[in-house]
């Protein structure tokens, strides 16, 4: 590892003469309607500052985006800052030397005693020291249910995951797709986690997730685990989208009657004039066991050997964490903000029950937080394979166990 960390120390400082004074540019994945207004909240805030924020969006997910960030700070064209998830998406990064240190002005912010939960700095630590900068909390476990969908197939709106499955027939003699779904393998890990949580409950949950206990992988509670996401591959048949948004837009438009979905969903929903609990009703822990998890994202600023944009890169830490950016950009983003001395009272509905989730305790660390890009990207793959085919319950338990057993 040393000898490649001064290797690429050396490449990250060419991208250095591209930038001027004050520009930074940023990558991120926010391509959507609902995060496009969103991020447009930190552009707007950091212009403010008398620095320019040079929009990098990478169109697609993060699965798509995270590669070519990755590969432009090694390939030593770093841009100026970047969103990853909280996590330890960028360890490996940080242990060549390509990321740059906060620690001095998170401690001049007093970051430790204001970001809550603090498990969101420790996500940014590497070594005692603080590489990123929390910017949301934002959590997987949501089912987001159509009203019109419902009042279209005569059925009132679930209150929990088994109502929606026990609805699911008369939503498809309505012509309504139950559950979308994109064709990502991300998307579709993210139901399955969300299910786990749902049927095998938080203690078998954090056994496989958090220590990694195969005999629990490979026990009933998974075993039931998997026959009902085999089910709700049955109730997503129809819905043959790709992006996350897209599949969103079918349960806005009532084509569909529910998505599992992280809290982003609400930007969409948001961005098309809905309103939570009249047009539409979320349920956290999918109606069974009210309890999010703590991802989101961060931002981190790749070394660059400049000192202009070293202060450019310093001031956008400091506004990306800044209480009226934290409002204004959590408010669109649908997520929660990552200070606890906020007032969040402009939230609506669905905020407002994922505040008091949080401010309950009921937390839990993310897949990113847990497990390896590694072994998450492998988890993707296993998932995309058994939602597209008609591969067993049985059997895709077994290979989910096989891969925990070897999980980092
Ligand atoms: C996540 C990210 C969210 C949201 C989502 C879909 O990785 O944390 O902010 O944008 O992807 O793009």
């Amino acid at each position: 590892m040393k000898t490649i960390t001064k290797l690429l120390g050396s490449v990250a400082l060419l991208g250095a003469s591209v930038a001027h004074a004050g520009e930074l540019e940023v990558t991120h994945w926010w391509t959507s309607g609902g995060e496009a207004a969103a991020v447009a909240e930190f552009a707007k805030a950091f212009d403010a500052t008398g620095n320019t924020w040079v929009d990098g969006a990478i169109a697609g997910s993060g699965g798509t985006a995270r590669p070519i960030i990755i590969s432009r700070i090694l390939g030593g064209d770093p841009m100026g800052a970047t969103q990853l998830n909280h996590g330890r998406q960028a360890e490996e990064l940080i242990e060549a030397g390509l990321m740059t240190d906060l620690t001095a002005l998170a401690e001049e912010q007093g970051w430790k005693d204001l970001v809550n939960p603090s498990s969101l700095l420790d996500a940014c630590t590497f070594e005692g020291r603080i590489y990123c900068v929390p910017v949301n909390i934002h959590s997987a476990q949501w089912l987001w249910l159509s009203h019109g969908a419902f009042e279209k197939a005569g059925l009132s709106v679930p209150a929990n995951w088994s109502e929606f499955v026990a609805a699911a027939p008369k939503l498809e003699e309505a012509g309504i797709t139950p559950l979308a779904m994109g064709q990502q393998g991300w998307q579709q890990n993210l139901a399955f986690g969300t299910i786990t949580i749902a049927i095998a409950g938080i203690d078998a949950w954090r056994k496989v997730s958090v220590e990694r206990d195969v005999e629990t992988a490979k026990g009933p509670e998974y075993a039931a685990v998997f026959e009902a996401v085999a089910n709700a591959r049955e109730l997503a048949r129809a819905s043959n989208v790709q992006d996350w948004n897209l599949a969103t837009n079918l349960v806005i438009t009532d084509q569909a009657g529910g998505q599992i979905m992280g809290d982003w969903a609400q930007g969409e929903f948001q961005v098309a004039g809905e309103v939570a609990g009249e047009d539409y009703t979320c349920l956290p822990g999918l109606g069974v066991n009210e309890i999010l998890d703590t991802g989101g994202d961060a931002f981190y600023f790749p070394v660059i050997d400049d000192a202009d944009t070293k202060a450019a890169q310093m001031a956008l830490a400091s506004t990306l964490i800044a209480p009226e950016t934290q409002v204004a950009f959590n408010l669109k983003k649908g997520s929660l903000p990552v200070r606890g001395d906020i007032d969040l009272s402009a939230a609506n509905d669905c905020m407002q029950k994922g505040l008091e989730i949080l401010a309950a305790g009921n937390v839990l660390p993310s897949g990113d937080m847990n497990l390896s890009a590694d072994t998450q990207t492998q988890i993707e793959d296993l998932m995309a394979e058994f939602w597209t085919s008609d591969m067993s319950a049985a059997d895709g338990q077994a290979r989910y166990a096989d891969i925990i057993a070897s999980a980092e």
